[in-house]
């Protein structure tokens, strides 16, 4: 995309975000890249490189011991990650009052740290795990200590039964509660930013269009094009953590000049 042609895109974005009445987020993990989290179907994504068939229930219920010897790498990655200059501007933005909700698909937590207190986790989070027993939930750090001492799956010290994480695995439901908040934010807001998401995952995919069906702007910021990308009215093609910041720095000068 041409220099200019960016900038004014750009332009036209924080505009569109200073005049709107409530904006709404959607997250993906292309927002984390740069934090050095892999997103799963970028040019090196995970799902290139394992088969995502182990992020399946049906693969955790047979071979729990396995899924968690995937699932410690995500945690790690997560746990080393720090916020990127993406995740900040949108802290930013909903620090000046000009967004309401971030709905992420990611499980990261990178949106809590960067300083984001309204943030819906569509698919769960490493940060916590619970008991397929009794529903003791238990932080990372605990069930971390728990494989230390007596090895993997992780069992739960109350019953005994099987500790599984707090994300949402395929071919499960998502959290309700998360799911009712996120369709209403999209419902009630006038523009939805969709950050970083390839937006081939149902149900998180359908937000963009409920928010466009009740009368929203949809703006696209993205590496490469996505299958949503027919009901954009802006895209733009480029790196989260470069054009962001951009964006919300002219809406940090038009907000002050207003
Ligand atoms: N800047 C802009 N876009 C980026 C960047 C970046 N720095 N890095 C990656 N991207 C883009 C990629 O080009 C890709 O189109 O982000 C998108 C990420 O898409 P996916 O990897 O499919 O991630 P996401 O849409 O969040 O996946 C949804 O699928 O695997 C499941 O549960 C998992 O939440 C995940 C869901
Ligand atoms: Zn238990």
């Amino acid at each position: 995309m041409e220099d200019a042609e960016l900038e004014g895109k750009i332009m036209e974005v924080a505009r569109m975000i200073v005049n709107a009445r409530r904006v709404a987020a959607l997250t993906g993990a292309g927002i984390s890249t740069e934090s050095g989290i892999p997103d799963f179907r970028g040019p090196a994504g995970l799902w290139k490189r394992v088969d995502p068939s182990i992020a399946t229930i049906d693969y955790f219920l047979e071979n729990p011991d396995k899924y968690w010897e995937f699932h410690i790498g995500l945690v790690s990655s997560a746990m080393a990650a720090r916020p990127n200059a993406a995740h900040i501007a949108l802290a930013e933005l909903e620090s000046i009052g000009r967004l309401d909700c971030v709905i992420t698909q990611n499980i990261d937590g990178l949106h809590q740290k960067a300083g984001n207190k309204n943030v819906i986790e569509l698919h769960g989070t490493l940060a916590t795990d619970r008991c397929m027993g009794c529903g003791k939930r238990y932080s990372w750090e605990e069930v971390n200590k728990i494989i230390k001492d007596g090895g993997l799956p992780p069992r739960c010290p109350a019953c005994g039964s099987i500790i599984r994480p707090d994300v949402v695995l395929f071919n499960e439901q998502l959290p309700a509660g998360a799911l009712n908040k996120a369709f209403r934010c999209s419902m009630e807001c006038d523009l939805m930013l969709v950050l970083g998401s390839s937006l081939t995952v149902m149900p998180a995919a359908y937000l963009p269009e409920t928010a466009k069906s009740h009368g929203a702007k949809v703006i696209i910021l993205n590496m490469e094009p996505t299958a949503m990308d027919y009901i954009a009215d802006v895209i733009i093609f480029g790196k989260l953590g470069e054009v962001l910041p951009k964006i919300v720095s002219y809406v940090r000068k038009m907000v002050s000049k207003s």
